[in-house]
């Protein structure tokens, strides 16, 4: 059985905002941003922009990447499942993000829900969809999506924050199948996990999902949910945001990225080498800078777009995977990782095997 990426898609609202106008508006520059960052710029939504819209644009291009003999809404029946990875959905959590793009894309024969895993969500969110694609012989198709906007829940007063963060969706449509197709037929690293017992896996191969929840105060929004509710007759000082510890987040993350990596080698018992492309979670340039150097990994196989998104959170990742896969930039049996780490703390990543033939 594969679990295989069969169609990519992503959107980030109209309005991109530079360091240049930030630092029209704060006591920052585009040199501090940029040099201790990577960020150029980020994409931020009006008032009028929410989760589902931008969820639902990127669902679209990957729905129409996936069937585009057919119309939109025959595209969307046939999905099974939506996911959609986030921590900053239209409502509190009531509805789902998820069941509002369900409803957007007229895609009524599948469950939806959505999956909180910071930013390292969409990892969180390919595994969960294959683990219930797996365990249902009806269920066929998932939508995974990482969608997040930040720019709703931040200080814009705080530099320190308010400069690190954009808004957008990115999305995959996973399908599982039950041949695989790759190759030979011989398994060429002795440890796909192949389960169909027909040679060489195709798709999601390995994922390794980590929590570290003593560190939840380090990067947290603490107004609105049930332990600091918003009362009636309240007046805050502050909208409601996120607070980050950016020096114990900066030293985790690194931890974090270095760990993934060896887990997810050591559980596919493959080396770096055989993989094409690692796509890191786009929280900060320098964090992938380090992580590298002390894997001894070149910085070149790491996939950056930071420069132009800042960091989207759980959208960063499909993101990535979205433009590397239009611009042609992976090849059908290719090898790809993906790493991430987040809010929580989580940590995490995947290694899949490209399936998408050009
Ligand atoms: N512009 C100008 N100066 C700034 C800005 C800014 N936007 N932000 C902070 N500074 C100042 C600080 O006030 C401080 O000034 P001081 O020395 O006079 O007190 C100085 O710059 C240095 O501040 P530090 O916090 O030590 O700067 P650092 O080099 O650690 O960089 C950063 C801060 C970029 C946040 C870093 O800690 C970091 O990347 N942390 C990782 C966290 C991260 O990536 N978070 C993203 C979200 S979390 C996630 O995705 C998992």
């Amino acid at each position: 059985m594969n679990f295989e990426i069969i169609g990519t898609g992503r959107a980030v609202p109209p309005r991109k905002v530079t360091n240049d106008a930030l630092a029209r508006e704060l006591d920052t520059s585009d040199e501090w941003i940029r040099s201790h960052t990577g960020i150029g710029s980020r994409y931020i939504a009006g008032e009028e922009i929410a989760n589902s819209d931008l969820s639902a644009a990127a669902a679209k291009q990957a729905l129409s990447m996936a069937e585009p003999a057919l119309t939109p809404e025959d595209a969307a029946m046939t999905i099974d499942l939506v996911i959609v990875a986030t921590v900053t959905g239209d409502h509190l959590g009531c509805p789902s993000a998820a069941c509002i793009v369900q409803d957007k894309l007229g895609a009524k024969k599948a469950a939806a829900m959505d999956l909180a895993a910071g930013c390292t969500g969409f990892i969180y969110a390919l595994e969960t969809a294959a683990g219930l694609l797996m365990m249902n012989n009806q269920r066929k198709r998932a939508l995974v999506i990482g969608c997040e906007v930040l720019s709703k829940f931040i200080d814009w007063k705080d530099r320190a924050t308010c400069v690190l963060f954009g808004d957008g969706a990115g999305a995959v449509i996973l399908e599982k199948t039950e041949d695989s197709t790759v190759g030979n037929g011989t398994n060429d690293t002795g440890n796909t996990g192949d389960i169909s017992g027909s040679g060489v896996k195709n798709g999601l191969l390995q994922s390794v999902l980590y929590a570290d929840g003593s560190g939840g105060d380090h990067l947290i929004i603490r107004k609105g949910g049930s332990r600091n509710p918003f009362k009636a007759g309240e007046t805050l000082e502050k909208g409601i945001h996120i607070e980050m510890n950016g020096q114990a987040v900066y030293n985790f993350a690194v931890k974090a990225v270095t760990e993934t990596i060896a887990g997810l080698i050591a559980a596919e018992g493959i080396s770096v080498n055989d993989i094409k492309k690692i796509i890191p979670h786009q929280a900060n340039a320098r964090i992938i800078q380090a992580a590298a150097k002390r894997l001894k990994i070149p910085e070149d196989k790491f996939y950056m777009n930071i420069e132009e998104y800042a960091n989207t959170s759980a959208a960063s990742i499909p993101i990535a995977l979205d433009e590397l896969n239009r611009k042609g930039e992976l090849q059908y049996g290719d090898l790809i990782m993906t790493v991430g780490f987040g809010a929580g703390l989580t940590y995490g990543g995947n290694i899949i095997r490209w399936s998408i033939k050009k």
